[in-house]
């Protein structure tokens, strides 16, 4: 039998090709392994949206042919996969595989022809394939698994590599998005992520699957379909803000178990910089959409990405961006230096805001985040919040952690035998990134 062992870099949805490769290559008669060291095939799942990622293929390679006692065979998926296509054949010694963001269903059919001698790379020119399946044994974790609903991006934010790394949108049928969650829900899984680069962009081509369920758009139809199977918890994430309808609240406010967490990236908090980064929102517009979620009946906690050191961000740009973070009050932001992407728009904008600048930036709204990261956090002191369960955390044998309702990585001190159950914790102590709490 021969041994797999793949490796992902990038977002929920390359985690998710994962598992449905990591499932498919097993249907086939693979073993899946832990330890680089011992397999046959070494496979890395591949993301192209900042340098740094696209910088690491090229070491990881460099490392496993220098490592293992036999040099495997090895292949890349992903994001760069699609970007570069056999081109990598050249640009990196020893790599045998080379499988786009499309063909990810056709791994062990190329696997095959690389094992005749071939050298391999498949960009998959026809449709993504959606009649593949994720086993329980594949899945990232027994109690949440991932749902794509919209693959690909129709936006072209002119920094962003992923509409040519991942193809322009596709919405899967609201039909098999339930059947799917509904299978979930019968192997135990206590949450599922609805994911997309661009959820609240769900545009099916069929009403199969939401005649009876209200709402003013496609996806906030979708979330009460969704609601409707009964699972215990439904997140969903990215949001795109200029697609955000207030629907979407007035569906998490009817429905407990749609989640009390919304992702909504902003990208920057100056009008100007938004339109260069064409982001088809302005603050104003964003602010209103953040007002409906901060005044819901429910404890919506937001979260967001931001670039800083966009070409042209002067000063007075980036005191808007600091601004906004005051106003939002996030309960976390994943901060970006901005790196221009070789085939986006913004690669040919000038790259003027230099390294030190980004730097500074950088490092000062990581600042104002964590002071108001800390205020938001202290007002789960106290209170007691339903956390699934879901590791032993590395600390003790008897610690847990586990993600809140609205997100919050929580540890606690239970038996291991509340694995995969949600719990009432009560929260004792608010760190900067997660809450320390008490099984009550
Ligand atoms: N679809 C999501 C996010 C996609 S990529 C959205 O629209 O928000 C994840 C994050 O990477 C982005 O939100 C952005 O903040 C960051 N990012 C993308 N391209 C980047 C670039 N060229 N430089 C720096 N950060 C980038
Ligand atoms: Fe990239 Fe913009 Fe699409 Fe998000 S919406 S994936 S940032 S192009
Ligand atoms: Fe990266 Fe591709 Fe996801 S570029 S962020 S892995 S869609």
């Amino acid at each position: 039998m021969k041994k797999v062992f793949l490796e992902t870099f990038g977002c929920q949805m390359n985690v998710s090709d994962s598992e449905r490769v990591a499932s498919t290559l097993v249907s086939r008669g693979y073993q899946i392994t832990d330890s680089q060291a011992d397999a046959d095939v070494v496979l890395i799942n591949t993301c192209s949206v900042r340098e740094k990622a696209e910088q690491k293929l090229y070491s990881e390679v460099g490392r496993i042919r220098h490592s293992g006692r036999m040099k495997p065979v090895v292949g890349v998926l992903g994001c760069v996969a699609q970007l570069e296509g056999e081109t990598l054949f050249d640009k990196i010694e020893g790599v045998d595989l080379v499988i786009g963001t499309r063909a990810v269903g056709r791994v062990a059919d190329a696997l095959e022809s690389v094992f005749k001698g071939e050298q391999v790379a498949d960009l998959g020119e026809r449709e993504r394939d959606y009649n593949w399946y994720v086993s329980e044994e594949q899945r990232h974790s027994p109690y949440v698994a991932f749902v794509p609903i919209i693959e690909g991006c129709n936006k072209f934010c002119t920094y962003c590599i992923v509409p040519f790394s991942r193809g322009r949108e596709v919405s899967l049928p609201a039909d098999e998005i339930v059947r799917q969650v509904l299978e979930f829900r019968d192997q135990g899984v206590k949450e599922i992520h609805l994911i997309g680069q661009n959820v609240n962009s769900y545009r099916p081509v069929t009403e199969v699957g939401l005649e009876g369920f209200a709402g003013k758009t496609p996806f906030s139809r979708l979330l009460r379909a969704v609601s409707a199977t009964g699972i215990e918890r439904i997140k969903f994430n990215t949001s795109f803000p200029r697609d955000f309808h207030d629907d979407i609240v007035d569906a998490i406010e009817e429905n407990e178990n749609l989640c009390n967490w919304v992702h909504l990236p902003v990208q920057s908090g100056s009008d100007l910089i938004l339109k260069a980064m064409k982001r088809l929102h302005s603050i104003d517009r964003y602010k209103r959409k953040v007002d409906r979620i901060r005044n819901s009946k429910r404890d919506i906690a937001l979260t967001t990405d931001i670039i800083v050191g966009f070409p042209g961000e002067t000063r007075k740009d980036f005191d808007q961006t600091v601004e906004l973070f005051e106003y939002c009050k996030y309960d976390s932001a994943y901060i970006f230096k901005y790196s221009p992407r070789f085939g986006t728009p913004s690669y040919k904008m000038a790259d003027d805001v230099s390294h030190e600048e980004k730097s500074a930036r950088f490092a000062e709204l990581e600042k104002v985040q964590r002071r108001l990261q800390a205020e938001s956090l202290s007002r789960y002191n106290g209170k007691t919040l339903s956390v699934l369960a879901e590791k032993r955390s590395a600390k003790s044998y008897l610690d847990l952690f586990g993600h809140s309702t609205c997100h919050r990585v929580v540890n606690f001190s239970c038996g291991t035998e509340f694995l995969g159950k949600i719990v009432n914790v009560r929260i004792t102590q608010a760190k900067s990134n997660s809450l320390y709490g008490e099984v009550v």
